[in-house]
């Protein structure tokens, strides 16, 4: 087995792997069960519990953040506080209004209807959402040529889920018309150890506090790479016929997987060493330093970069990229000339 392939699929939140398909019982189902992002879940609980009060929908939800976060389960989890149905498609699948027009029409009264990757709407769908969200109705074309004829079709209320890992891609107009917003960040240490016992205790294993201390440490912040870590370490004990995940377990498999101990894999430690070795430390384009380390601009933005900044190892400069100067240490690297970060610590 290629095991750096392997480690690059494991980080990467925002590949699917067969195994998330049968992620369901990891998967937490009621606002409850959800760990960490605590503003969120409390603004949520009382919005539902309005909203239910009322016997109405629920406001039209925004789910913005990185990969692998919990946006698609906080919409299910929402669709279940308030027990209404839930119904699931993605921007690019509704190619025809008709596709739209199909789906809305059917929805039970205030159903969540979740679109994912909604800022890839076509033009013409997104002009049909922005009535259907607003008025609950839609407008629709019977006949072709002169006796074309425009018929108003009342829609049950319902509440739009629209996900996208990339807000700065959705237009203002559709933005405009949600009325709940929730960003999701990059988790804290202590949610994420949390999220590792919660999947640990589902999966039927023992983890110890520091084997799960050590894992949480190179989850990258994201649930959707922890649970995979952890399925990893489940199996290096099985083979050794421990019953529990042990530091040494973890320890052993991060070498195996390559995933060093600030959670960092191959190609975050080269963009690092790249900076450094070539471009002096930065600040460089992110189109260049995307072109020298094999990458699309995307994958570096919305992937490698992020957590690299929250690791505290790289800055985003209004010049480019820079490393900071836990980057040379991490890389056991000389600084060949000053580094001033200061500069730019308020971006
Ligand atoms: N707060 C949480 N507590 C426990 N587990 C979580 C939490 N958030 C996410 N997970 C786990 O992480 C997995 C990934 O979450 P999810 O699929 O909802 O992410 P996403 O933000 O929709 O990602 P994408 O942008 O790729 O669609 C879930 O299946 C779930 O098992
Ligand atoms: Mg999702």
């Amino acid at each position: 087995m290629n095991m750096t392939e392997d480690t690059e699929k494991i980080l990467h939140p925002e590949t699917t792997l067969p195994e998330d398909v049968r992620d369901y019982a990891l998967r937490p189902t009621r606002l409850n069960e959800f760990l960490g992002q605590t503003s969120m879940k409390e603004n949520l609980a009382i919005f539902i519990a309005a909203a239910k009060e009322r016997a109405e929908n629920l406001d039209h939800l925004f789910l913005t953040g990185p990969p692998g976060l919990g946006k698609t389960t906080m919409a299910r989890i929402v669709a279940n506080e308030m027990g209404v149905d839930f119904t699931e498609t993605s921007a690019p699948a509704l190619e025809k209004a008709k596709d739209l027009v199909g789906i809305l029409t059917s929805l039970k009264p205030n159903a969540v209807f979740f679109i994912d990757e909604i800022h890839r709407l076509r033009p013409e769908i997104e002009e049909k959402l922005y009535m259907a969200m607003e008025d609950y109705e839609l407008d629709f074309i019977i006949g072709q040529g002169p006796g074309a004829r425009t018929m108003r079709l009342p829609l049950k209320p319902f509440t739009l889920a629209g996900a996208t890992t990339k807000a700065g891609m959705v237009s203002s107009p559709l933005i405009s018309r949600f009325g709940i917003s929730c960003r999701f960040s990059l988790y804290e240490s202590a949610d994420i150890e949390a999220i590792i016992h919660r999947s640990a205790a589902i999966l039927g294993i023992r983890i110890d506090d520091e084997a799960a201390a050590l894992l949480s440490r190179s989850s990258r912040y994201t649930p959707r790479v922890t649970n995979r870590l952890l399925r990893r370490m489940r199996d290096y004990a099985q083979v050794q016929k421990l019953t529990s995940i042990t530091l040494e377990v973890v320890r052993g498999g991060l070498k195996r997987l390559e995933i060093d101990e600030l959670g960092l894999e191959r190609l975050d430690r080269e963009i690092l060493r790249m900076i450094i070795e070539r471009y002096g430390g930065g600040p460089v384009g992110a189109e260049t330093l995307a072109i020298s380390v094999g990458e699309s601009v995307d994958t570096l933005e919305d992937f490698y970069e992020p957590y690299l900044i929250q690791a505290g190892l790289l800055q985003r400069t209004p010049r480019g990229r820079t490393v900071t100067e836990l980057a040379y240490k991490h890389l056991n690297l000389e600084i060949k000339r000053p580094i001033n970060n200061s500069l730019f610590t308020g971006l």
